[in-house]
């Protein structure tokens, strides 16, 4: 009973989420839900505000009213207890930010280490496991420059997920990939979703969130202007502006 109840707290949950740039209404009235193992795909046009409800999930950036709650506790605003929370939430850029002057075994067991406060054997024994199921294993011992960019987003993947992370959010994790890496990097996610990892994804790859999501919101404009279940929303879109950008997007 006491598990049944947890379950039904949403992982993440923006309540009523405002934030201006200046005189930009960047997000306005922000309401989602995000259920443990559900996989979101969020999708819309550049400058819609994507990135910026990614970031206030983790309080990368900071919000000027309504809540942002974690497992149905809001989030806190700085300290230790901010860090132990944004640990808890893993995220995957566009740019992978790995250290360029460490090896990719040290770019995933030093959070571990330094946050985690595991033993470096340790560390170092769930890293290579990560690494392999990433496919780059072996090249635990290169440095990032070495690799593609598809094996370096991957070691980005098993970077956060050497955090444990409870959620894992993806802001265009294969938008500046060359199109020959942009499956092995999807097929990674694949597998995570199919694994039953709680996962927001901000994407333009139409055909990973038809056959991956459990739910698209479209955004514009700052606002979720519609969701629902990937079939429903790509096959028959409700709103205009929905139609236009799936048209917009139509042989990418
Ligand atoms: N740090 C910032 N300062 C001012 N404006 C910003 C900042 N970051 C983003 N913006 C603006 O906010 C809007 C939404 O940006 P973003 O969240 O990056 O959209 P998306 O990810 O959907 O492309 C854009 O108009 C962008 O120019
Ligand atoms: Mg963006």
């Amino acid at each position: 009973m006491s598990l049944n109840h947890t379950d039904e707290i949403p992982v993440i949950e923006l309540r009523h989420v405002d934030k201006h740039y200046g005189d930009l209404h960047v997000l306005r009235d922000i309401n989602l839900k995000v259920s443990r193992g559900e996989v979101l795909v969020v999708i819309g046009p550049s400058g819609s505000g994507k990135s910026t409800m990614c970031r206030t999930i983790n309080r990368l950036e900071t919000i000027d009213s309504g809540d942002v709650l974690i497992e149905g506790k809001p989030l806190p605003k700085e300290g230790r207890e901010l860090a132990a929370m944004r640990a808890e939430l893993g995220m995957v850029f566009q740019q992978f930010n790995l250290f360029a002057h460490k090896t990719i075994l040290e770019n995933v067991t030093l959070g571990p280490i330094d946050v985690l406060g595991m033993k470096r054997d340790e560390a170092e024994k769930r890293a290579m496991e990560l690494l392999a199921r990433v496919g780059v294993a072996e090249q635990a011992q290169k440095v990032p420059a070495q690799l593609s960019g598809g094996q370096q987003q991957r070691v980005a993947i098993a970077r956060s997920l050497a955090m444990n992370p409870k959620a894992m959010m993806f802001d265009e994790p294969t938008s500046a990939l060359d199109p020959e890496m942009i499956n092995e990097v999807l097929d990674v996610m694949v597998e995570l979703a199919r694994g039953g990892m709680t996962m927001v994804v901000v994407t333009h790859e139409m055909n990973f969130a038809r056959r991956v999501a459990d739910r698209v919101v479209f955004m514009a404009d700052g606002q979720i202007v519609e969701e629902g279940a990937p079939d429903e929303f790509f096959d028959h879109p409700k709103t205009q502006r929905a139609r236009d950008f799936l048209n917009s997007i139509k042989g990418h």
